[in-house]
């Protein structure tokens, strides 16, 4: 940049820029001046720099230009600066994008007379064009993660293989449906993209317009998340680590763990604290600060010349640091439960009282409970995919109910607790022949609102079936069934509460459960159940299955009219058994068996659960009730 540069772009001549600038401007107009004076400091203009920034002398300065901000080259920044501290030079650290700007920042590193530049490059640039009128003395080095400038430069840093690792890591893992998330518009992202899409291609996985989110901010990449959580995709690689923070953010709000729900892969610059996230997140390392270190390093020994422009740019391998944020997707599909929780107060007695007896107990004994808790935790024993929604007190009982739910693998994101209210009761008569009859009060199960479901719907993302029992207000139920309509998760219902249900809502119900005492609240009178299920079916319900207790359970619908025995079991206590029964037929269904497999395998869960005392703690785990496959299966071939 010369006098006469300054005098063109300020449209005066060179005597004007000269006296302004000597400070011998009496006759020209201040607003001359002042126009000199600002193109002059804009293009960092010092009259005699050029014969300084000719000088054969060393200044020790470097510079280093970055086409972003410091926050997402702070590694490369931090590594360069390392390198050239260690070789006694200053760096001056300046950031820009496009041509123009980079220009300026070049006539300013110019003007203080730096021996070097290395430039970090974002897009394709013409070198020679740049670097015209620079300096004889000054050196550079570039480097660029474009592919197509690699030749370029003197070092190459990967995003594209990283992009590739990432994608591949989640395949690897069984990934299928992988959503790309990161911004769109800057440096890396076609890198970026272009990574992701070359590893899909190559493992035969068709892309998805709806799984690529490039977003310009962080409002749109949250609207972005929220949506994909309801797609098929099961894992996300993001382009930083500001992207992953908002998934994990996201994907919390809607109750969805990683990496149990979704897997999460990260580009990273390698020297930042991962963990900050948990589970801790597994990265794809870019190397940036060996990468700042190697260029500068690079630069400096050019400038002393020690070395000639490399031929071939040194390529940096992108590296897997692995965290915990990577699983197997799920094979089974995700259960919701909605319903009541309740501190159950067994009380047992030789028999069940009739009117006017006064009966002395046997024992007393509080257990967590209630239809909603305890299908959450039957199911999420048999290894189901279980969140639940439903209100606690915020009291002794409340808290146990709670732990109940989180040691037994439920999700207690739709847990509400509700201050001021006390947790659900209910008081469980059971009798030596292992008979019960129950009385609760709602609690806080009162307060389980339409509003509250609402609030968790984030929790039906994926979900295929959801588990709904009636001891909660009747507008919530109704609430969740059209809920699960819209959202096409199947309703599986127990009608517990004494209210007839109406055609147009058995219509929308996919599997009714009733025992025999809620089918006579359906259907009164004298009828047999397979007559009652039938006058059920005839009504719209598409699978009514009654359970009766020691006679097993019969299926009606448009395939079948069926009765299936019950397991032999020799009942302690049979409360919560249509619970068992209930949580293992929708584990099942949802690990794709049909509607009658599901029916043995219940019947056996079912049967187990009456053999100890209390519900949730009575009920079958996994491996317990595999021990009887062989006798669920063999019914199922007959
Ligand atoms: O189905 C059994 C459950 O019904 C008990 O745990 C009790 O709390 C009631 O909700």
């Amino acid at each position: 940049m010369t006098i006469k540069d300054i005098a063109a772009i300020a449209g005066v001549s060179v005597t004007t820029v000269s006296m302004v600038l000597n400070n011998k401007a009496g006759s020209i107009s201040e607003e001359t001046r002042e126009k000199v004076l600002r193109v002059a400091k804009e293009y960092s203009f010092k009259p005699y720099a050029k014969a300084i920034q000719n000088a054969s002398v060393r200044s020790g300065l470097v510079g280093l230009l970055i086409p972003g901000d410091t926050r997402t080259f702070s590694d490369f920044v931090a590594g360069a600066q390392e390198a050239a501290a260690a070789e006694g030079y200053s760096l001056i650290l300046c950031s820009g994008e496009r041509e123009p700007e980079i220009k300026k920042h070049l006539n300013g590193l110019y003007s203080k007379g730096a021996d070097g530049v290395a430039l970090y490059l974002a897009e394709e640039t013409d070198l020679d064009a740049l670097f015209a009128g620079a300096p004889d003395k000054l050196v550079y080095a570039v480097v660029s993660n474009r592919q197509s400038t690699a030749r370029q430069c003197s070092a190459f840093c990967a995003v594209f293989d990283a992009a590739m690792l990432g994608t591949e890591h989640l395949i690897a893992a069984g990934h299928k449906g992988i959503a790309l998330l990161g911004w769109r518009n800057r440096p890396e992202s076609e890198e970026f993209f272009s990574g992701y899409s070359t590893a899909l291609y190559r493992h035969n996985i068709s892309m998805k317009s709806e799984e690529v989110g490039l977003c310009a901010d962080q409002e749109e990449l949250e609207s972005v998340i929220r949506q994909m959580t309801d797609y098929k995709s099961t894992a996300f690689l993001c382009q930083d680590q500001s992207v992953a923070a908002c998934v994990y953010r996201v994907l919390d709000r809607c109750g969805l763990r990683i990496p149990k729900d979704r897997s999460v892969v990260c580009m990273s610059d390698g020297a930042t604290a991962l963990d900050i996230f948990a589970p801790e997140l597994s990265t794809i390392d870019l190397r940036r600060r060996e990468l700042g270190r190697s260029v500068m390093r690079e630069l400096i020994a050019r400038i002393e010349g020690s070395s000639r422009a490399a031929q071939e740019p040194q390529r940096l391998l992108p590296e897997l640091r692995q965290g915990a944020s990577v699983a197997s997707p799920l094979t089974s599909k995700r259960i919701v439960v909605v319903g009541s929780m309740n501190m159950d107060t067994m009380i047992h007695l030789s028999h069940l009282p009739t009117s006017g007896e006064s009966l002395l107990c046997q024992r007393i004994i509080n257990l967590p409970g209630g239809k909603g808790a305890n299908q959450a935790v039957g199911a999420a024993k048999l290894g189901g995919d279980v969140c639940v929604i439903g209100c606690l007190g915020d009291d002794q009982e409340g808290r146990l109910l709670r732990s109940s739910l989180v040691e037994n693998g439920v999700n207690t994101t739709g847990v509400m607790t509700i201050p001021g209210k006390p947790t659900g009761k209910a008081y469980i008569l059971v009798s030596d022949k292992g008979e019960s009859t129950i009385v609760f009060s709602y609690g806080t199960n009162g307060e389980l609102l339409p509003n509250i479901v609402e609030r968790n719907e984030g929790l039906f993302a994926g979900a295929e079936y959801c588990l709904l029992s009636t001891e909660i207000p009747w507008d919530t139920v109704l609430y969740t069934i059209d809920l699960c309509v819209r959202r096409h998760v199947q309703v599986i219902l127990k009608p517990t509460i004494q209210r007839p249900i109406s055609s147009d809502i058995l219509e929308k119900i996919d599997f009714l459960i009733p025992n025999e005492k809620e089918l006579d609240v359906q259907v009164p009178g004298n009828l047999s159940a397979d007559e009652k299920a039938e006058c059920l079916f005839s009504r719209g319900a598409r699978n009514i299955i009654v359970t009766l207790g020691d006679k097993g359970c019969y299926l009606r619908n448009a395939e079948f009219k069926r009765a299936f025995p019950a397991a032999d079991f020799a009942a302690v206590d049979t409360t919560g058994a249509g619970d068992a029964f209930i949580s293992a037929f929708a584990v099942y269904l949802s690990e794709g068996y049909d509607i009658t497999s599901s029916i043995r395998f219940a019947t056996y869960a079912a049967g187990i659960s009456i053999t100890r005392d209390g519900v949730q703690p009575a009920m079958a785990g996994r491996i317990a009730l595999e021990m009887y496959a062989d006798q669920y299966s063999a019914h199922q071939a007959e």
